[in-house]
């Protein structure tokens, strides 16, 4: 069986499952629950001067069948005094010694920062997490995502944290800003011993059209709130990656945070190089159960490639991700499409024809609604496999013979790329466009 366990910049667990700083790990009953039901560690709720929240606080974007694709909040940090969270953080650790509880934190001065520290310490923290991310409320005070948006001042705050802790210090960063490397350095710089990445991205998801107030709405009025859920991992995966590719980062522990919701997504954030985990969403959508799949398909995953600890398959991705100048130019796929499987729905047609490069026709042929590629045509965008609905009828396949390698940097270093408008080395240079009159050949007469 494999072992599961982490060392997570000395703070240890006994899986990279974790749950996020959020109403999940609001109080004690909610953290003892979620670790009797396999969750490795728990940040909690963010502590400091405790706020009050309003209501609502919650809004969603629904996509298609999926409720809470996109999920987004405007509350606060705790609105629970911390003398409660303390006693219950100690209670916790009294019966769970071996999982991961950390202590999230969000105060202003340098004084709070000093006494909050000793205060989780002393309540049996295993490790601290600064909260430099909340995009909301927090951040008109100066603190959350106003520290993380400036380095500087992130750095200092680090390093007074870093002056006093005794336990380790895991920095959580705002995807709110142009180049995440900036705090990612200013927290490396500062001496932090892990970061944590994302938090919520500012947003609006949504305006109701009777009211105009944006949602969530509170009496008639809105804010932009932070968002999160599967919609968000995308850009939670660019920006772990980033950390972890960079020379004065990479050995630096990262929890990879946003959109986790099943153990493939957990792998994935590994394989770019996360040391664990962190959910909040998934556990507020589906509850703290979710775990046992988490834990028992990465498990299965690591039994299926042969590792045994999550470090054997840890940033193993890194390697393939490149900048676009490295990629090889000619590569050339081409979209085929399995005849036993369409059903004929000409979505790929429509997609072709209008958002692409017009390498798919119709047979003429009446009755015959299987579409055709023009593979002449076909330059392997992969738009029309993404929008077919039957799963492996429009595969992509290889027509280079894989013996050539010539990037954009190639290209460059050999004075080969296009530098003028009407250059005759682009791309595109002959390559298949209807005329302008073509449009309106088939055009319906509606009057
Ligand atoms: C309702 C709500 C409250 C949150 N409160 C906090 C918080 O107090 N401290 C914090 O660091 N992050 C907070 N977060 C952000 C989460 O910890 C996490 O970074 C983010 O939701 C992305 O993860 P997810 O996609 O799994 O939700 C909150 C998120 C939500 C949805
Ligand atoms: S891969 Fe792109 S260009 Fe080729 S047929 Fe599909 S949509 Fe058209
Ligand atoms: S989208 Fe897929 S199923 Fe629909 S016509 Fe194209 S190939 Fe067939």
């Amino acid at each position: 069986m494999p072992n599961l366990n982490i060392d997570f910049a000395g703070i240890k667990a006994p899986n990279p499952f974790w749950l996020a700083s959020a109403p999940p790990t609001n109080s004690g009953y909610q953290i003892m629950k979620a670790f009797d039901a396999g969750w490795g560690g728990a940040v909690w709720k963010t502590l400091g001067v405790p706020v009050i929240n309003v209501s609502s606080r919650y809004g969603a974007v629904n996509y298609g069948g999926s409720r809470m694709a996109g999920f987004s909040n405007i509350e606060l940090i705790t609105d629970r005094s911390l003398a409660d969270n303390l006693r219950e953080m100690e209670e916790v650790k009294k019966y769970f010694p071996d999982h991961a509880v950390i202590a999230s934190l969000m105060v202003e001065t340098k004084e709070e920062w000093i006494q909050i520290i000793k205060d989780v310490e002393n309540a049996g923290a295993d490790g601290i997490e600064l909260n430099f991310g909340c995009p909301h409320g927090m951040c008109e005070r100066g603190m959350g995502s106003a520290v993380g948006q400036e380095p500087a001042v992130l750095q200092t705050i680090v390093e007074w944290v870093m002056e006093v802790a005794n336990i380790p210090v895991i920095t959580k960063l705002t995807p709110n800003i142009s180049h995440i490397v900036d705090p990612g350095l200013a927290a490396a710089r500062g001496g932090t011993n892990a970061i944590s990445l994302i938090n919520t991205i500012k947003s609006i998801v949504g305006i109701d059209l009777d009211t105009y107030a944006p949602y969530p709405v509170v009496d008639g009025k809105g804010t932009n709130g932070g968002y999160c859920g599967p919609a968000v991992k995308p850009i939670a995966l660019e920006m772990v990656k980033e950390l972890a590719q960079h020379p004065e980062i990479q050995n630096i522990p990262v929890s990879g945070i946003g959109g986790v919701e099943t153990w493939r997504d957990a792998v994935e954030f590994i394989l770019l190089g996360a040391g664990s985990v962190q959910v909040c969403t998934a556990v507020m959508h589906y509850g703290f159960g979710i775990v046992r799949e988490m834990k028992a398909g990465l498990e299965q995953f690591m039994i299926d490639k042969g590792y045994e600890t999550i470090y054997d398959f840890k940033g193993k991705a890194l390697p393939n991700v490149t900048e676009w100048k490295h990629l090889n130019l000619k590569h050339k796929v081409v979209a085929s499409i399995d005849n036993d499987k369409c059903i004929g729905c000409d979505l790929c047609y429509i997609a072709c024809d209008d958002g692409a490069h017009q390498a798919i026709r119709i047979p003429d042929e009446s009755g015959n609604r299987i579409p055709e590629i023009i593979e002449e045509n076909c330059v392997g965008c992969n738009l029309c496999s993404l929008v077919c609905p039957v799963e492996e009828c429009i595969t992509m396949e290889q027509r280079d013979d894989g013996k050539q390698h010539l990037s954009w940097d190639d290209k460059t270093i050999a004075n080969e790329v296009p530098t003028s408008f009407d250059d005759d080395r682009a791309g595109g240079k002959g390559h298949f466009v209807p005329t302008v009159q073509d449009a309106l050949k088939h055009r319906k007469n509606n009057n």
